[in-house]
């Protein structure tokens, strides 16, 4: 079976084309790179002995994605391409609407057109929104985003929903995903954001190594244990491997099912930190400062639907995913620039 990865250079596409080459997929990968790096490849093919085959093309231009269905058989594709900075779409809402939901229109029309049938797509529990309340369920719901990067996900959810419903040929898998750390443990692949890092552990693992003074934690005086926001960490490989059943069952059923790939353990700030600190031996400096807007108290996975529907469960424990983010880090402190 052939595994088409939009965005599949990125940080969760690239561990996913791990796990699909383990389990026997024959990975295709579509990247523009505009935030990733070619090294990637060169990775992949280190850690699987596998190279997949590559294109550098942007899936929202048409006349690029044709060819790429033209010249393979693709059986399913697993979407991750799109802008994914909270911040900047706040200042820049229509590069996030016009991208994220060019590339997954566009992507969805080719493989209709070439008569693909089975699509996962990279959600995020940012569509609970802010009024539901944690454990997320999937039939919560789903609220109002805080920012335009969450307000795509949330479009594209319905636009794919809406597209299975018309469509009894197309299969569609929408992964919620909580909040995804941790790197492959090779310590060959891994979180390299551009400039400053917005979340929680890329930006720790960038204090451990020297290159930011201090932890910033934003607000202490939530409804929470310590005050802090609790989050449901995942690690990446963990994640990786949902997305390998996803497209199992995706393959094997037809409709829409949304499906939260988290552990259904909240962690405080604090707690991250601490586990972070003992798995590193490495002090973080922290100063408490005013809450982030848009920040929720607590936000959690159910994860019971995952197990059910698709066998997976997450393994991995905060100390292994602070551990495996800190070897990445370590070994790689500049990203995939060194
Ligand atoms: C954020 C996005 C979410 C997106 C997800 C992708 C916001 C408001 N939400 O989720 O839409 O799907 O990333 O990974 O940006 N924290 C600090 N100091 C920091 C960074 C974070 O205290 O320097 C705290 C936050 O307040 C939060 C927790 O750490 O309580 C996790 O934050 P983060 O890693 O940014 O993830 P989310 O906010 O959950």
């Amino acid at each position: 079976m052939s595994v088409l990865l939009t965005g599949g250079a990125g940080f969760i596409g690239s561990h996913t084309a791990v796990e699909m080459i383990k389990a026997g997929y024959d990975v295709i990968i579509a990247d523009d790179l505009s935030n990733a790096s070619p090294k990637v490849l060169d990775r992949l093919e280190t850690i699987t002995g596998v190279r997949p085959k590559f294109y550098r093309i942007d899936v929202a231009d048409r006349a690029a994605l044709e060819p790429v269905f033209r010249d393979n058989q693709i059986d399913g594709v697993i979407h991750f391409a799109g802008f994914k900075c909270v911040p900047e779409s706040t200042k820049l809402p229509l590069k996030y609407y016009r991208n994220n939901l060019d590339t997954a229109l566009t992507t969805l029309e080719v493989m209709e057109d070439y008569g693909c049938k089975a699509f996962v797509f990279s959600s995020s529990a940012t569509v609970y929104g802010e009024k539901n309340v944690a454990p997320f369920t999937e039939d919560m719901p789903t609220g109002t985003a805080t920012n335009p990067y969450g307000t795509t996900k949330l479009m594209i959810e319905q636009i794919v929903t809406d597209a299975a419903a018309a469509n009894d040929k197309l299969s569609a898998v929408l992964l919620r995903y909580f909040n995804p750390i941790g790197a492959h443990p090779s310590g060959l692949i891994g979180e390299a954001p551009n400039g400053v890092p917005n979340n929680l552990m890329p930006y720790i693992t960038q204090v451990a190594v020297g290159k930011r003074e201090h932890l910033s934690v934003y607000g202490n005086d939530y409804p929470t244990p310590d005050g802090t926001g609790v989050r449901d960490y995942i690690h990446v490989v963990d994640l990786a491997i949902g997305h390998v059943k996803a497209m199992d069952y995706a393959l094997k059923h037809t409709g829409s099912v949304a499906i939260n790939l988290g552990t259904g353990k909240g962690s405080s700030v604090l707690e991250v930190v601490r586990a972070f600190e003992e798995a590193s031996g490495v002090q973080i400096p922290l100063v408490i400062t005013d809450r982030r807007p848009g920040d929720i108290a607590t936000c959690y996975a159910d994860a019971s639907r995952a197990k059910a529907l698709l066998g997976w469960e997450a393994r991995y424990t905060l100390t292994e995913m602070c551990a495996h983010s800190w070897n990445w880090q370590n070994h790689n402190p500049k990203g995939y620039d060194d």
